[in-house]
């Protein structure tokens, strides 16, 4: 089928004298041109994102900011690391991790860490009931895992990875702005996280730990490169829900006491857009699936790209292209009509598909449509529309931020490592190749090498607790 460019067609008169299978054709595209953002369209939106982060930064614009930019007090330092075990936490999906990670001394390179995890799925009841439910679940699977360990008896430094704003006033000390992703756990929004976590421990009593440090995910993942590369300086994650972090310079942290060095930020740039700086780019489409959310009105930039929303998209699209008779003979199974239904692996899985459509009936037949080579191609179009939006939307993203390191930095070419890790930048078959594309074509004069991190959450967590990563406050009251 032929891939007609895209915001092109949108003008296009379709013509009535064309065969019923062009027409449609014709018509599908139409839909799915709306999806195509030109370059010139992404550098408004870098315009508008660059706008809002430094609204973020100064103390005076924070409050009103849609980009938070919030301090981590976490900075890079060339420093060793202790050695010894640790335990880390990773919370910010449906899955909750808790790893043992223990860094130790290597001949050649001076350390290794080597981890050894369990994955426990969070319960509904856990993510939307209670604070004290969530965090005594969590202290359950801590129990869990040391007793499976034979490590219940020690009490060990504690890193948290835990992948939702969180306002920092130290390391070790975070108030939880708002949930994202589907969270909803009463009582934990404005309260310190750590404190909950600590107190859930002590609930339960059969266990001590000493929390050390916690952080956003997207942190976790850059010092986890950075650990293997020093030119590491940002970290993206394109999973669940979508962030990036980066090393910005001391003086422009406003909300951060001292001037010298960097400190790592992050951006929380899922919410951009709550300031209405999406809306000529947001689609009925999105709009739908943002009033059917959790969070309407919140984590607008984030609904348009990350892995929560985009197979619910492409559900919403395939439902307008059904009621407009050009899918399915006009239509819906039962399950297509069910919000949920197509999940993001989905995506994926079609447009994986070799070319003989195979991969792409069988997704359909699990959601009850018997499709014709027609439809299958429609439905990967539709697919594809959705994944290079948010491709390319990621990669303006990340451009803003790498062009105003380059900026500040005052270099002719910045040579930069992001570190970036999430299921859709790790599973989807193109995702990554148009993202970097974007990123690329938008942040030109950098030279920018993707590192994808592997067991980054924890083993960041891990690594700062360490010490691999002094904290501002060890770092400015030197
Ligand atoms: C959260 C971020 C997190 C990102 C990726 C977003 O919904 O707000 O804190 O880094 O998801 O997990």
């Amino acid at each position: 089928m032929p891939c007609v460019s895209p915001r092109r067609m949108m003008k296009m008169k379709v013509p009535k004298t064309c065969s019923s299978i062009l027409r449609r054709i014709l018509m599908v595209d139409q839909v799915l041109s709306e999806f195509w953002l030109e370059t010139e369209e992404l550098k408004e939106v870098m315009r508008r994102m660059q706008l809002e982060m430094d609204r973020g930064l100064g103390v005076v614009t924070h409050d009103q900011a849609s980009v938070k930019m919030l301090p981590t007090y976490v900075c890079l330092t060339t420093d060793g690391s202790d050695v010894g075990d640790f335990i880390a936490l990773d919370l910010g999906g449906t899955n909750f991790r808790v790893m043992l990670v223990k860094v130790g001394e290597d001949e050649k390179r001076g350390w290794k860490v080597e981890t050894r995890h369990q994955v426990y799925s969070v319960p509904e009841k856990a993510m939307t009931g209670t604070a004290q439910m969530l965090f005594d679940y969590i202290a359950e699977c801590i129990s869990d895992f040391l007793s499976k360990h034979h490590l219940k008896h020690k009490k060990l430094p504690l890193g948290f990875t835990f992948s939702f704003p969180v306002r920092h006033e130290d390391i070790d000390k975070g108030f939880l702005v708002n949930w994202t992703k589907g969270f909803k756990a009463s009582g934990a929004e404005g309260n310190n996280v750590v404190s909950l976590l600590r107190d859930a421990i002590q609930r339960r009593g059969d266990f001590e730990m000493d929390v050390v440090a916690m952080v956003n995910d997207t942190v976790a993942t850059m010092i986890s490169c950075y650990y293997d590369d020093r030119s590491c300086e940002v970290g993206v994650i394109v999973g669940t829900g979508c962030n990036a972090c980066y090393m910005e310079e001391m003086q422009r942290v406003e909300l951060v006491e001292g001037e010298e060095g960097r400190m790592c930020v992050n951006t929380e740039w899922g919410a951009f857009g709550a300031n209405g700086e999406l809306e000529e780019f947001r689609l009925e489409y999105d709009r739908r699936v943002d009033r059917t959310s959790l969070n309407p009105g919140q984590q607008l930039y984030e609904k348009l790209i990350s892995g929560k929303y985009m197979g619910e998209l492409v559900r919403v699209v395939l439902l307008k292209l059904v009621s407009l008779g050009l899918l399915f003979h006009g239509r819906a199974s039962r399950q297509l009509k069910t919000r949920g239904s197509f999940q993001t692996c989905f995506v994926s899985q079609i447009e994986s598909d070799t070319g003989d459509r195979e991969q792409i009936c069988s997704t359909l037949s699990r959601l009850g449509l018997s499709a014709s080579q027609l439809d299958c191609d429609i439905v990967r179009l539709a697919c594809e529309s959705v994944s290079t939006r948010a491709a390319r939307l990621c990669g303006a993203g990340l451009a803003s931020i790498i062009n105003r390191m380059r900026e500040r930095r005052r270099q002719d070419v910045l040579k930069i490592t992001v570190g970036a890790d999430g299921s859709v930048y790790k599973l989807h078959p193109c995702f990554q190749e148009k993202f970097h594309k974007a990123v690329r074509e938008l942040a030109p004069c950098c030279d920018i090498t993707f590192v994808q991190s592997e067991e980054g959450s924890g083993r960041g967590a891990a690594l700062i607790s360490a010490g691999v990563c002094k904290t501002a406050a060890c770092v400015l009251n030197k």
